[in-house]
Parts: structure tokens; sequence; C-alpha cells
């Protein structure tokens, strides 16, 4: 080996090692950036204020309507449920594992979802499904107007509904029958988004 290539290979590794230096040191920069923009993530999703569901109706149904979930001052979830061509009577709402209508009958969107409970009942009882909220209740017109306060549901952390799916049933929730209430078909489908 010449003395001018022995000088170059030795400065070419003298330059590698510094640049693996600086590359670990810019991989250190980059994992705290990353760490940060999820902290600042988390903190986004800790401060959604409300969610909003567009029900559609699901095959041979003309059942539809919109949700509304909205955080109180002191935590607690509001919900509204308007929905319209529904027949008379009680019909199963809950809250469903997947947001995914994707289903001609709604079953794409799940079982109901829980967390700590996997025992279905009702929305008064808190040691159930997280997302066992009732029945809606159709006037003669098909309409079902509900405003109701829960601390079941959560809009962030391990109760988090965003994300999930709402499902109106054919039928009337019993609050017993296990693991769904005995509601029967799926006549509305909608997904929780984050809204203003
Ligand atoms: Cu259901
Ligand atoms: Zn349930």
């Amino acid at each position: 080996m010449s003395k001018f290539k022995f000088l170059v290979s030795l400065a070419t590794s003298a330059l590698l090692f510094i640049s693996c230096g600086e590359a670990e040191h810019s991989h250190d920069d980059m994992s705290h950036e990353k760490a940060n923009e999820q902290a600042q993530i988390h903190s986004k999703e800790a401060n959604i204020e409300s969610a909003l569901v567009i029900l559609y109706p699901t095959e041979g149904s003309e059942a539809n309507g919109q949700v509304t979930f909205t955080k109180m001052e002191d935590g607690r979830i509001k919900v509204n449920a308007e929905v319209y061509n529904l027949a008379p009577g009680k019909h199963g709402f809950h809250v469903h594992e997947f947001g995914d209508c994707s289903s001609p009958d709604g079953k794409s969107a799940g079982g109901h979802f829980f967390t700590d409970h996997d025992n279905h009942g009702a929305l008064e009882d808190n040691m159930t499904h997280v997302g066992d909220l009732g029945n809606l209740e159709a006037n003669a017109e098909g309409i079902a107007k509900v405003t109701f306060i829960t601390d079941k549901l959560s809009l962030s952390g391990m109760n988090s509904i965003i994300g999930r799916g709402v499902i109106v049933h054919d039928g009337e929730d019993d609050t017993k029958t296990q693991p769904t209430g005995g509601a029967g078909a799926r006549v509305a489908c909608g997904v929780i988004g984050i809204s203003k």
C-alpha cells in the first residue's frame, strides 16, 4: 500500500467513525422529537370535547340519524340522539367495538364495546359493557329523540369511544339477555368521529 493510499484509508476510517457518532446523535434527537410529537398527540386526544356519528341505514332499513357526544365540565358525557324512520317503540342502542359499517347487515361493527366488564346490562349499571346505552324510543312517526348524561363513556383513555361504532337495533334491548340484550337485527350503523 502506498503511503498516499494508506493516508486516504485512514482519513476515511476517521470520517466514518465521526459520521457514525453523529448519526447516533441525530438518532437520539429524532426519537426525542418523536416522543414530543406523541405527547402532543396524546394531549390532543385528552382534549377531545365532542364526537359525532352519522347513522346510515343497513340493508332493507330506512333508519337514519345522528348522535352527538359532548364532554361536560364534570367530565361526564352528554349524549344526544335523533333517529328517523324507525318502527314505533323501543330500539336497542349501543356503542359497538368496531367503527366498521361496511357489511350490509351492520355486523361488521362487532359486539358491544367493553373494557373491564363483559356483561350486558343497563345504561345505569356501570358493571356492564361500556357500550350499553339502553333503548331509543320512537314515536308514532318513527322518530326517536333522546338526551341523557352518562359517566360510562369517555372521549379519551381506556373507555374512549372515538373510532368505534354506534348501532340502532330493530328490537328492544331487555338489558338482561347475554351478550346483546336480544335487540335483534341492526337497522342503522355509524362511526364515532371527533367533531368541533
Ligand atoms: Cu347493539
Ligand atoms: Zn352489551
